[in-house]
């Protein structure tokens, strides 16, 4: 493939909703370990990538090896490793996720409005064992922005999003202003619902919660930041020793 094929393939990706430009060689790594069909991966050089492998992920020379097409012009695209891969974006079955019981949360995020907040929230999601994480509200979670956040992470559960909360799972909302989290006490299999940057989790939400719990701060600091309370809360879960 030369020079502008590949170029060509990356436009035609970043048009295409049923395709997703992985930046990076540890998206790559991701979106090949935890399953994605990839299309294409580009690299400025095809050995160096061969040798990020073999010091990073030994478990994929050969799948870098084989795949690693040389595409120097991407080192325009200023990613630092020069690795860019493209896949197809899964289908996902989020009713499914709500339906099915599990020892394992899921994480829902009221209209977030930063998509790096989901990106990181997907990351902490997937090193965290969720079962799934879902966004309402308008942003897309495959939005680049969100993928970059989350290094490729998003093949590693699934990510969607949900318009309702049909769902049997308990419904854990968290807020500053909730109870006291004590990590024993979570429910297995929760829906832990995390509010908007600014305003929080709608009345709406908080009236459909089993549970309001908080993570407890210092006096003076009123909240923390979406992805952070996220990441707390599931490995509050993951700590408890049962995981
Ligand atoms: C930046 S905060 C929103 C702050 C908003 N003013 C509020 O009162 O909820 C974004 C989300 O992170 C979660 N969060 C932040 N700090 C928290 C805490 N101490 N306990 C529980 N959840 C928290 C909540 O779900 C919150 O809706």
């Amino acid at each position: 493939m030369n020079a502008t094929e590949s170029t060509r393939a990356l436009e035609v990706a970043r048009a295409d909703p049923q395709l997703v430009v992985l930046e990076g060689f540890h998206a790559v790594k991701h979106a090949l370990r935890f399953g994605a069909a990839l299309t294409h991966v580009f690299a400025v050089e095809p050995a160096a990538a061969r040798s990020l492998a073999v010091d990073l992920a030994p478990d994929l020379v050969d799948a870098f090896t084989e795949r690693a097409v040389a595409a120097p012009q991407i080192a325009l695209l200023g990613v630092h490793t020069g690795v860019v891969g493209i896949a197809r974006r899964p289908a996902v079955d989020l009713a499914g996720v709500l339906a099915t019981p599990t020892n394992a949360p899921v994480v829902l995020l009221e209209h977030p409005r930063r998509l790096g907040n989901v990106g990181a929230a997907v990351r902490v999601a997937a090193a965290a064992g969720a079962a799934g994480l879902m966004t309402t509200g308008t942003a897309d979670p495959w939005d680049p922005t969100a993928l970059r956040g989350s290094a490729g992470l998003h093949y590693a559960l699934p990510v969607g999003r949900v318009d309702g909360l049909e769902t049997r799972r308990p419904v854990i909302g968290l807020t500053p202003d909730g109870d006291r989290l004590v990590p024993s006490e979570l429910p297995a299999g929760a829906v832990l619902a995390f509010g908007s940057e600014r305003s929080g989790l709608s009345a709406e939400l908080l009236a459909r919660c089993d549970a309001r719990l908080a993570l407890p701060m210092r006096p003076g600091v009123s909240s923390l930041n979406l992805a952070t309370a996220v990441a707390a809360v599931l490995f509050a879960w993951r700590l408890r020793g049962t995981n």
